[in-house]
């Protein structure tokens, strides 16, 4: 029961910003399931990450005239996140510049690093105040 219990609050700090949604399920004693479902919202995101994971490669590697994928931004309005209530008037402001800094880059021949540094940045003062969980993730996407 020690160890499962270990487990729970590792899997726990894992998912920090979607703790709520999770469903545990204690099967046996020894044993601990934990699924979860992302939101729309926060499928999104690890779709951003992996888009920008993407771009620092290219930017890296002075790769020039790259796609920048853009076809999810207009999904970013509707998509429904786990707590409602963070899609407050801080957030739109805050979406609206990373959406301007994020398309900007798109008609670039050579992705400058530092206009994706500030769309990364971007990305970390949303997540500053919304969702502390992934910054250290995302702050492994900037440029050195
Ligand atoms: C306007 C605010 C805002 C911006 C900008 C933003 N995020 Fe997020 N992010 C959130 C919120 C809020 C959540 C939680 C969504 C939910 O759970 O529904 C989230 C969730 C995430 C997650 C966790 C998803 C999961 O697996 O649960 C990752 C990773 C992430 N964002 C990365 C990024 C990256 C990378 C960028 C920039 C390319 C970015 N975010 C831009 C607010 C933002």
């Amino acid at each position: 029961m020690r160890n499962s219990l270990i487990l729970l609050i590792l899997l726990t700090s894992l998912f920090s910003c979607i703790t709520k949604n999770e469903k545990i399920e204690v099967v046996e004693e020894e044993k601990v399931f934990v699924t979860y479902e992302l939101s729309p919202m926060a499928s999104l995101m690890e779709r951003m990450y992996a888009e920008s994971l993407l771009m620092k490669g290219h930017i890296v590697e002075k790769n020039t005239n790259v796609v920048v994928s853009t076809d999810f931004i207009k999904e970013l309005e509707f998509a429904a996140l786990t707590v409602p209530s963070d899609k407050d008037a801080f957030f739109e402001i805050q979406m609206k510049e990373f959406v301007d800094l994020y398309t900007s880059l798109e008609s670039q021949e050579v992705i400058k690093k530092e206009s994706y540094n500030a769309m990364i940045q971007s990305c970390l003062s949303c997540h500053q105040v919304k969702c502390t969980g992934p910054i250290e993730r995302i702050k492994k996407l900037i440029i050195k």
